[in-house]
C-alpha cells in the first residue's frame, strides 16, 4: 500500500486517503488518533510538500481530478478546523462584523444567523465566545462563502442535540452537483443524517491509519461498529487460535502480543472477571486463584508520554485534560450531551432549567 503521509520517522503513518466524490457528502469516522484530522488536513490542500509528487502519485484515481482541481483552478477551500479554540487569532473583532467582511455569495447570511443561533452574539467579540458559540459561529463564517470544497472537522462538538441536528442541516445546503463536501464527525446520529458515502478509518492510535474506500452510509456505519470491512478484512482480525501453555509456582509470567489478541480477555478469565463462552477449551475447568488484577489504564496515555503538547490530536488532548482533572480530589460533576455517555454516566441528573431557579 502507498504511504501517503508521515510525521518523520517512527511517527504515525498515514497509509490513504478519504476519496470525495463531487455533489455527495463524504462522512468520515474512526477512532481518535488514526488519522482523521491529518487527512482532511491534506485535502485542504494547504502546505502541500510538492504538487507534481502527489499529482503523479494519485495517477488515474478519483484523487488525481481533486488535487488536479485544487491546483489548476485554484478553486476555493473552506475548512473548519477541529479545534475552533484558535479561531479568535485568525478571525478578530466582533461577530456581526467579521460576517459582514464575508462576501455574501450564497445570500444566506441572515438565515444562517437565524439557523445557527447567531442573532444575539452580533456583537459579541470573538475572543469573547464559548467553546460551541465559536463552533456555530466559525460554521456560519464557512458556510456563508460559495466555494468548491467544503471541509469540516468534527462540527459537533461543544454543541447540544438540537443544534447538531441544525448543524446538519447547514452542513447538507451546501452541496452543489459540482463540489466537494467532505465531514470528520463521531456523533453516529448526525453522520447518518449529514452523509451520503461515508469512509471508515482504522489502524492503530498513534502509529498508522488506513481508509476504506467510500461505502453507504448503513454499511459505513456498521463497519466502524462493528469493525469488520468484507472487502478489507485485516481491519480487525477474525477470531484466534492459541495455543496450551504451562506454568509452574514462583514463575513470572509476561503475556506479550499485538493489541486485540485477547491478552486482558485472558487475564480477565484467570482472575474469575469473566467465563470462556463456547468453542475449543471452553470446557477446561480453569482453577480458582487468589488474584490480583491491575486494570490497564483506561485512558491509554502511556503511549503520548514523550509527544509535545502542541502535536497531540484533538481526543489526546481531551485525554490529557482528563488526567489531569481525576488527578484531583473533588466532587464529580459531569456536563455531557451524548445521551448514551450521560445514562451510563450519571447516578441522576441536574436539569440546566433548575439550576436557573436556584440562581447558578
Ligand atoms: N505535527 C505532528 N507531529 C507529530 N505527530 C502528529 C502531528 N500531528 C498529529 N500527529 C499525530 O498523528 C496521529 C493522528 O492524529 P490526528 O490526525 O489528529 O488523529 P484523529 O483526527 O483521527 O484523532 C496522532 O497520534 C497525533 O498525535
Ligand atoms: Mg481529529
Amino acid at each position: 500500500m502507498i504511504q501517503s503521509h508521515h510525521y518523520g520517522p517512527n511517527y504515525y503513518k498515514l497509509h490513504s486517503l478519504p476519496v470525495p466524490r463531487p455533489g455527495q457528502i463524504l462522512g468520515i469516522v474512526g477512532n481518535n488518533g488514526i488519522g482523521k484530522s491529518t487527512a482532511i488536513k491534506i485535502l485542504s490542500g494547504k502546505n502541500p510538500p510538492d504538487w507534481q509528487e502527489i499529482l503523479d502519485h494519485f495517477k488515474g484515481t478519483e484523487l488525481h481530478n481533486y488535487f488536479t482541481r485544487i491546483v489548476e483552478d485554484k478553486v476555493k477551500v473552506t475548512f473548519k478546523p477541529q479545534g475552533v479554540v484558535n479561531v479568535p487569532t485568525v478571525l478578530q473583532g466582533n461577530v456581526g462584523q467579521v460576517l459582514s467582511k464575508v462576501h455574501d455569495m450564497r445570500e444566506m447570511k441572515q438565515e444562517l444567523v437565524a439557523e445557527l443561533d447567531l442573532i444575539q452574539l452580533m456583537d459579541r467579540n470573538v475572543g469573547d465566545l464559548s467553546g460551541g458559540e465559536l463552533q456555530r459561529f466559525t460554521i456560519a463564517f464557512n458556510a456563508m462563502r460559495k466555494a468548491e470544497i467544503h471541509l469540516f472537522d468534527e462540527p459537533s462538538t461543544f454543541l447540544d442535540v438540537k443544534q447538531r441536528l441544525k448543524v446538519g442541516r447547514v452542513v447538507r445546503s451546501l452541496v452543489q452537483p459540482n463540489n466537494y463536501v467532505i465531514v470528520v464527525e463521531h456523533d453516529l446520529s448526525l453522520l447518518d443524517y449529514l452523509s451520503d458515502q461515508i469512509c471508515c478509518f482504522y489502524g492503530r492510535r498513534g502509529l498508522y491509519g488506513v481508509v476504506t474506500l467510500p461505502v453507504s452510509v448503513r454499511e459505513g456505519i456498521n463497519v466502524f461498529l462493528t469493525g469488520f470491512v468484507s472487502t478489507e478484512n485485516q481491519f480487525r482480525t477474525k477470531p484466534l487460535k492459541v495455543l496450551e501453555g504451562e506454568y509452574t509456582d514462583s514463575e513470572i509470567i509476561v503475556l506479550l502480543g499485538e493489541n486485540g489478541t485477547g491478552k486482558t480477555t485472558f487475564l480477565q478469565m484467570l482472575a474469575g472477571h469473566s467465563e470462556p463462552d463456547s468453542g475449543e477449551g471452553s470446557d477446561v475447568e480453569i482453577l480458582k486463584f487468589n488474584v490480583s488484577y491491575k486494570e490497564q489504564n483506561p485512558l491509554l496515555i502511556e503511549h503520548i508520554l514523550d509527544k509535545e503538547y502542541v502535536d497531540l490530536s484533538g481526543g489526546e488532548l481531551q485525554k490529557v485534560a482528563l488526567a489531569l482533572c481525576l488527578g484531583k480530589v473533588s466532587y464529580v460533576i459531569v456536563v455531557e450531551h451524548d445521551l448514551i455517555m450521560l445514562e451510563y454516566l450519571s447516578d441522576f441528573l441536574l436539569w440546566e432549567s433548575w439550576l436557573k431557579r436556584f440562581d447558578v
